[in-house]
């Protein structure tokens, strides 16, 4: 562990060296959901502390914007928000802010209604501050936030990998449904993980999962796998309340264990298909745009079909 000299904050590892001593993968996850309160941001902290435990340099980025909540669930306070980044010019340094197991995170700003509706110029203004600071990291998990805005179409799209965090209510299920549907025609993506939240055992969570899939497999042309699933558990409510991640302060609980096999299980997958350029090239392509075509490379495309 070092430290960056402008902020004092740790840095996991050397600029492109993963703990460990071994080259990983860069990846950027994008975790989103149809239905609002279905466990997105519970999933991205967990999550990111599962692969920070598995030795990968990870950035959480908050991009529920306006509405962001990270920094509670991680229990550390950011002092400079995106608000800060993109409209009073403070640095990517200023603003990120390391939280348990070495997480780092970017805070999406909260009461500030711009936020949720960012244009082109702002967008682009954030993607190329991150960019800067991108060597340090290997994995970047984005909370979406819920719905089919344009923020949440805009980051989904731009990443290498959407999951989808499904309730078992019927509600939910439509939302999702409706969610991958958007999310195919507008962003492009034609892959989805899915983790089903708060079911009672992995019956529940396949029958849940069984519905989804029965949906999109005649009606869309997207690839929707099963990802993971964690089971309702009080343990994660009691975190929520002690503003500790689930998976730092019951590591042994009934979820905390599941968010580890879905770290397993994202970190299994298929690493080909993750950039080997970095966060840059990742989001040079973004930023070209390639005529408005959605980020998802030739390659992945093809693997993908
Ligand atoms: N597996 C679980 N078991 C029990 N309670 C859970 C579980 N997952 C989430 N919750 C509860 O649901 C609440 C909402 O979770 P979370 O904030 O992660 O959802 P969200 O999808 O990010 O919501 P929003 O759409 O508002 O951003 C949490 O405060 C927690 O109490
Ligand atoms: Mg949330």
């Amino acid at each position: 562990m070092q430290q960056d000299s402008n902020t004092g904050v740790n840095i996991a590892a050397p600029e492109g060296q993963a703990r460990g001593g071994f080259e990983r993968a860069f990846r950027v996850i994008a975790v989103t959901s149809g239905k609002g309160g279905v466990g997105k941001t519970n999933v991205v902290v967990n999550l990111a502390i599962q692969l920070a435990r598995e030795g990968r340099r990870v950035l959480v980025f908050d991009a529920d914007l306006g509405l962001s909540n990270c920094d509670i669930m991680m229990g550390v306070v950011a002092r400079k928000d995106l608000r800060h980044l993109i409209y009073e010019g403070a640095t990517f340094d200023e603003c990120v802010v390391e939280g348990p197991e070495g997480v780092h995170l970017l805070s999406g700003g909260s009461g500030v209604a711009e936020l949720a509706q960012l244009g082109d110029a702002e967008r682009l203004r954030l993607l190329a501050a991150i960019e800067g600071a991108s060597p340090r990291y290997d994995t970047i998990l984005i909370d979406t936030g819920a719905g089919i805005g344009s923020n949440v179409l805009f980051f989904a799209g731009a990443a290498h990998e959407v999951v989808i965090v499904l309730a078992p209510e019927p509600t939910a299920l439509a939302d999702a449904y409706s969610t991958i549907k958007v999310l195919a025609k507008r962003s492009g993506i034609q892959r989805v993980l899915v983790c089903v939240n708060r079911v009672s055992s992995v019956t529940a969570a396949r029958e849940a999962f069984g519905r989804l899939h029965a949906l999109t497999s005649r009606f869309l042309n997207v690839v929707v796998e099963l990802g993971g699933w964690i089971p309702v558990d009080v343990h994660v409510e009691a975190a929520v309340a002690a503003q500790v991640p689930v998976s730092v302060l019951h590591p042994m609980s009934p979820s905390a264990q599941r968010f580890k096999l879905l770290g397993d299980a994202i970190s299994r997958r298929r690493p080909e298909l993750a950039s080997s350029g970095g966060f840059h090239m990742f989001w040079r392509s973004v930023l070209e745009g390639q005529g408005g075509s959605p980020p998802i490379t030739a390659k992945s495309r093809e693997v993908f079909a």
